[in-house]
Order: C-alpha cells, then sequence, then structure tokens
C-alpha cells in the first residue's frame, strides 16, 4: 500500500454540525501532522459524558461545527516534524489533557496540568499554528479537546499521545483513554483512602464505578454508591460497591442521610456526576477533622460551588481532579500494563458496541442511562 504520509488523507468522520442533532457521517480531509503532531489511525473509540456535555451545549460553549470524541485507540500513521518518540505503527492512546515534559506542571510530582498542553474545551484548532486539521471542501471543521476521535484520522499533538503495550487489545484499553482511567485515578492518586475507610461515590457511570473499583483495590472497607438511576445499582456491585443510596428515596439532603449512615460522614468522597448539587454534597457528607472530598464531574459553565466555610474551618479537604491526576504520556502505559497484568478488568465497563455508522446510537444509550461505555468500532466488516 502506499504511504499516506505527508498527504491529505480522505476519510469518514461522524461530524456534529449544530447542537444537540445527531452526527453526519461525512467524508473529510485530514491534512498532513505539522511540527510536534502525530496522525493517528483510530481503531475504537467510545462516548464519554464530557463529549455528551459540549455536543448539547446546554451548559457549555457551543463550538461547531465538531468532530468530538476523545476517548480511543489507535496507530500512528505519520508524525510530523520533531517528533522523536512515536513512529508510524505504534498502538496509542490520544489523551485530552497533555504532557509536554518540560514546564513547571510536568516536572512537578504533584501536578498534571501542563501549561501548554492542559484541557481547553473551547478551543477547536492545533496549538502549533491555530489552525484545524480537518475541512470539508475547504470548510474547516474544529477539533474537540485535541482529540476528535470521532474520525477514521486524526492530528493529535505527540504531547497527548500515550503510547502502549502493541500486545494490548485496543478495543478494551480504548477506555483507559479517559473514563477508567480519570476515576481510577481520582481515588488512588487524589482521594487516597486508607485501608478499612470509608467512601461515598457520586455518580456510578463508568467514571464513578471506577473510582469504586480504585477504592476496593485501596482496601476501603465501605463502598456507599450515590445515584438517582437505581438501575445502576444492580451493575454497581461487580465494582466493589457495598451500600447504595438513592437522594430521590429521601426528604432531606443527602450529605445528612449519609452522615447518619456513617456516625459523622464518610471518610473519602469521590463526585463523578456533573452535578453541581451533588458536588456540595459530596463535600458535606465527609467526615469533620480528616474527610477528603474529591470533584471530578465537569460542571454547567455557570455553576458556583457554594458552602459554609466553617465546613472547611472543620478540617474537611475539598480537590479536583482531571484526568485522575496521572500524567497520559508517563503514567498511563503502566495503567494499561495492570490490564495485562489482570490486576485490573476493563470488560465489565463495556456494555455496548455498535459499528461507526451507528454512533449515535452511542448517543441515545448513555442519554437514557443504559450504558456505561458503548464501544464505536471504527473498521466495519
Ligand atoms: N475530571 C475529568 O478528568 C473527567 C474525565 C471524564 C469524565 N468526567 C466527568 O465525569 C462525569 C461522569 O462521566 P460518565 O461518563 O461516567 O457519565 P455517566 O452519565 O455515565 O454517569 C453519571 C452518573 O451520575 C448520575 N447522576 C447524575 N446526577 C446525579 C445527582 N445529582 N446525584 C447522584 N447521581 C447523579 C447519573 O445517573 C449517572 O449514573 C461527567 O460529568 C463527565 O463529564 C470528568
Ligand atoms: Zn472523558
Ligand atoms: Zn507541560
Amino acid at each position: 500500500m502506499a504511504s499516506t504520509a505527508g498527504k491529505v488523507i480522505k476519510c469518514k468522520a461522524a461530524v456534529a454540525w449544530e447542537a444537540g442533532k445527531p452526527l453526519v457521517m461525512e467524508e473529510v480531509e485530514v491534512a498532513p501532522p505539522q511540527a510536534m503532531e502525530v496522525r493517528i489511525k483510530i481503531l475504537f473509540t467510545s462516548l464519554c459524558h464530557t463529549d455528551v456535555y459540549f455536543w448539547e451545549a446546554k451548559g457549555q460553549t457551543p463550538v461547531f461545527p465538531r468532530i468530538f470524541g476523545h476517548e480511543a485507540g489507535g496507530i500512528v500513521e505519520s508524525v510530523g516534524e520533531g517528533v522523536t518518540e512515536l513512529a508510524p505503527g505504534d498502538h496509542v492512546l490520544p489523551v485530552f489533557t497533555g504532557e509536554c515534559k518540560d514546564c513547571a506542571h510536568c516536572k512537578s510530582e504533584e501536578s498534571n496540568m501542563c501549561t501548554l498542553l492542559r484541557i481547553n474545551t473551547d478551543r477547536g484548532v492545533m496549538i502549533g499554528d491555530g489552525q484545524s486539521r480537518f475541512s470539508i471542501n475547504g470548510k474547516p471543521i474544529y477539533h474537540f479537546v485535541g482529540t476528535s476521535t470521532f474520525s477514521e484520522y486524526t492530528v493529535v499533538h505527540v504531547g497527548c499521545v500515550a503510547k502502549i503495550n502493541p500486545n494490548a487489545p485496543l478495543d478494551k484499553v480504548c477506555v483507559l483513554s479517559c473514563g477508567i482511567s480519570t476515576g481510577l485515578g481520582a481515588t488512588l492518586n487524589v482521594a487516597k483512602p486508607p485501608r478499612g475507610s470509608t467512601v461515598a461515590v457520586f455518580g456510578l457511570g463508568a467514571v464513578g464505578l471506577a473510582a469504586a473499583e480504585g477504592a476496593k483495590m485501596a482496601g476501603a472497607s465501605r463502598i456507599i454508591g450515590v445515584d438517582l438511576n437505581p438501575r445502576r445499582f444492580v451493575e454497581a456491585k461487580k465494582f466493589g460497591v457495598t451500600e447504595f443510596v438513592n437522594p430521590s428515596d429521601f426528604d432531606k439532603p443527602i450529605q445528612e442521610v449519609l452522615t447518619e449512615m456513617t456516625d459523622g460522614g464518610v471518610d473519602r468522597s469521590i463526585e463523578c456526576t456533573g452535578n453541581i448539587n451533588a458536588m456540595i454534597s459530596a463535600f458535606e457528607c465527609v467526615h469533620d477533622g480528616w474527610g477528603v472530598a474529591v470533584l471530578v464531574g465537569v460542571p454547567h459553565k455557570d455553576a458556583v460551588f457554594k458552602t459554609h466555610p466553617m465546613n472547611l474551618l472543620n478540617e474537611r479537604t475539598l480537590k479536583g481532579t482531571f484526568f485522575g491526576n496521572y500524567k497520559p504520556r508517563s503514567d498511563i502505559p503502566a495503567v494499561v500494563e495492570k490490564y495485562m497484568n489482570k490486576e485490573l478488568e476493563l470488560e465489565k465497563f463495556i456494555t455496548h458496541e455498535v459499528p461507526f455508522s451507528e454512533i449515535n446510537k452511542a448517543f441515545e444509550y448513555m442519554l437514557k442511562g443504559d450504558s456505561l461505555r458503548c464501544i464505536i468500532r471504527m473498521q466495519e466488516e
């Protein structure tokens, strides 16, 4: 097969032309990767709730036409100038937040908030030249969080690409490119529950269930799942959740219910809903003196977190994280190895699978609360 390196590739992509309208399969032109960029052939992608928020654009800035998608696995097709760590044929996971390896954040052991490549949900172009690499008849189609994986080929900054074990099945490990790493890391890297502690998880989607899985690995003895969707409680048992609370079953604030259930509050709580009231409850339900709450859900753009300062003075800690504090290039290959060594199960997060042509079904499953992760297969048999 003739090399496509340096040439424009024409391929299929699912384009969001308008907020909330079904994606449309289009033939797009994908420009070659420029300096410090990589062009990736996507084999599998999946849908995360963050894609849905920005597609709906109800509480987020509308940027259209746009190619969504940020949880995926693929193979490097070609690399741009200056790229030395990746080569065509490498198996990779693109990540919505990057690691330049050079800034103060990348050099800090505590942060993954790279100055150059940290998540920017409103930018629809590449950082190198402020242009999009996607077009239809010369008209640009915008990127999403630097990944745009709902396309057979995409261009990503090298700092947002994790090179992984080529034997890892991409149809499974693609979920480590966002949701599962985020939830797992939120618990293991940020909340850090001590062995024997009580952990509350708000929102039992894939991110929250990965947080619960992390709590189980850390040796938490009680893991309390909080969700409005009672169907989630059946699935959650497989992820170590030991008790379930549905806020709609109570007429008092859920933080009061949790405080009573745990004799003063939970030791750790991890919020994975994106709902501002759940975020406040997740903070206010932690025990005074030592409790730590970690926010993971992506909030409405106008949301304001409101709590009495006394809740903080009483020695509660409030934190937040993107991507579970993992640095994509340095840390994600080892998370993939956890799956390879059977220390981490991914199959149970994958509830649905659709061919690329039926990508809109993945949105329906998530909006109805039916799916955890729906894998979208790019190559149709
Ligand atoms: N910080 C990060 O790096 C990062 C990464 C990935 C996803 N996210 C965010 O994490 C959240 C979860 O993503 P997901 O893909 O698992 O979504 P999901 O839709 O599969 O799961 C969310 C769950 O929260 C429940 N929920 C919603 N409102 C609630 C409330 N008020 N109280 C209790 N439960 C409630 C829903 O019923 C659902 O089960 C989203 O907000 C997403 O944008 C953040
Ligand atoms: Zn995501
Ligand atoms: Zn950096």
